[in-house]
């Protein structure tokens, strides 16, 4: 079957754009490095906050590390079709948490920050239930010029890696995840 056929994602990767492979094991051992990180500089969530899909694994890896409930919220940029939208849109949101985020420090997790536009834009949302602190934490911070900035209410921020503008092909969207992990295998073997 066609990669397309299966493959549920929806932004457009630019042909030739280099790419990084990254396994299940890196993203966990990634995740745990960072628990630790935040541990160390201090910052003890009430909550986790995961933006979905590609924030749900991280996610559920940290609460190993650190035991907190999660909420997931979904937020979209890429509509049918690969279209881009004029801004992203929540596509799942819990109203509920309104009064379980209100005084609580918040941990949210997604797995990459690209344009910063999903991200700043659920900072702002969850900015408005009056949270404590709102710290965001992504496996993978791409060092490029980006389309949004987080509010200055942001001011702890764990990006368990810098890449530069690359393509990172994670594990859940493997089709073949021996061949993935091969891949990744080989890069590193080059590095
Ligand atoms: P940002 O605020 O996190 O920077 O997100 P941005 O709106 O720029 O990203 C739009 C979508 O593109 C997001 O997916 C994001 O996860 C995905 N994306 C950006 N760069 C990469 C990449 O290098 N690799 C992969 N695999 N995805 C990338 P989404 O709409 O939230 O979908 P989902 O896959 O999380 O469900
Ligand atoms: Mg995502």
């Amino acid at each position: 079957m066609p990669e397309d056929v299966l493959s549920c994602k929806k932004k457009p990767v630019p042909d030739g754009t280099e790419k990084l492979y990254v396994s299940y094991e890196t993203v966990h051992k990634l995740v745990k490095k960072l628990a630790g990180q935040m541990h160390q500089s201090g910052f003890d969530p009430d909550v986790i906050v995961a933006i979905g899909s590609g924030g749900f694994i991280p996610a559920r890896i940290m609460k190993t590390f650190i035991s907190k409930p999660i909420y997931a919220v979904g937020i979209s940029y890429y509509g049918v079709g690969s279209q881009h939208a004029d801004h992203p849109s929540k596509i799942q949101w819990i109203d509920e948490m309104r009064q379980s985020l209100a005084g609580k420090k918040i941990l949210l997790i997604d797995e990459v920050d690209d344009t910063r536009a999903t991200l700043a834009y659920c900072v702002r949302e969850l900015l408005k239930y009056n949270p404590e602190e709102i710290a965001v934490f992504i496996l993978h911070n791409k060092l490029k010029k980006k389309d949004d900035e987080f509010p200055p209410e942001i001011k702890r921020y764990y990006p368990a890696q810098e890449v530069g503008d690359v393509w990172i092909r994670y594990p859940w969207d493997a089709l073949d995840i021996d061949e993935h992990n091969r891949l990744e295998a080989l890069q590193s073997s080059k590095e």
